[in-house]
């Protein structure tokens, strides 16, 4: 494994390397989902290249950023032990943004402005620009993205059409723990307590998916919301049913015919998000 900390001399690098090249982005504190990710970028490419940076642009809030969770010895770690091979950029903010650390101002359709955009101001300009910038500079054949973070997968969708970039998007089913909580760096921030509740996003996906065809999805958002009041520890933020691919939320007179359902919930201070498809 190469480890590279200035994304010049990785390009040098990259450039001796055998082609197609995937690569993995990651915020680090590496789970079984990023895992999956990796082995999938293995199998279908000769080069594997996994980024690990937490992206200071997409936090809204200086709290979550500093709480998040950084593992990075050990993320090292794991990645060796499924290849030794693989290259891996572990940036400063100072190597991905120079002096600047500040998001450009993307144009992404309005995709950035509901749900997780809705609730993060910004934060998809952050992510935006971040992608961008790997994209356009390692310039990887394909690129993986977990279904975790659905609507984050849209956007890239979106930027890597609207700049006609080369790289194939490959987007890669959400990884869950056994009681079907879906997998998730923040999950480890989570007290003893709080995680024997965080099942519950899921529970209330799987209630969706099972009633959404017989009852009027507004009907359908009702007992969601019902449902979570029944917790003090869990506070609903927003439970939606949108076309997969326009992000625009179905109408609320008619059942679900198609569609997916995002949910997103505070328990304590740990805010989890997770989807399903309703098909
Ligand atoms: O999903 C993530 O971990 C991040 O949003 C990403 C894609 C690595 C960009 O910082």
């Amino acid at each position: 494994m190469k480890v590279f900390k200035a994304s010049k001399s990785l390009v040098s690098h990259l450039s001796s390397q055998s082609r197609p090249l995937g690569f993995v982005p990651t915020m680090g504190a590496l789970h079984d989902g990023h895992l999956s990710l990796i082995n999938k970028a293995l199998e279908q490419n000769h080069s594997v290249l996994v980024s690990i940076f937490i992206n200071p642009t997409q936090f809204d809030n200086q709290t979550d950023l500093e709480n998040y969770p950084t593992h990075f010895e050990a993320d090292l770690q794991k990645i060796e032990k499924i290849n030794g091979n693989i290259s891996v950029y572990l940036p400063k903010a100072f190597d991905v943004y120079g002096q600047n650390i500040q998001s450009k101002s993307f144009d992404l359709g309005g995709l950035d402005l509901i749900m997780e955009g809705e609730k993060r101001s910004g934060h998809f300009q952050g992510v935006a620009t971040v992608v961008s910038y790997f994209l356009n500079t390692f310039q990887p054949e394909k690129a993986y993205f977990g279904e975790k973070d659905f609507q984050q997968l849209r956007i890239v969708n979106h930027i890597t059409q609207s700049q006609k970039l080369k790289t194939k998007i490959v987007s890669c089913p959400i990884v869950r723990e056994k009681d079907g909580l879906a997998m998730s760096s923040r999950n480890a921030l989570l007290t003893e307590t709080e995680r024997k509740f965080a099942p519950k996003l899921y529970e209330s996906l799987c209630y969706a998916k099972k009633n959404a065809k017989h009852i009027q999805y507004g009907q359908l958002k009702d007992r969601i919301n019902d449902f979570f009041k029944k917790y003090d520890l869990l506070t609903l933020d927003y439970f939606r049913i949108t076309n997969a691919a326009t992000l625009k939320e179905i109408d609320l007179e008619k059942p679900v015919s198609k569609g997916r359902a995002f949910i997103a919930a505070h328990l304590g201070k740990i805010r989890l998000i997770d989807n399903m498809d309703m098909s």
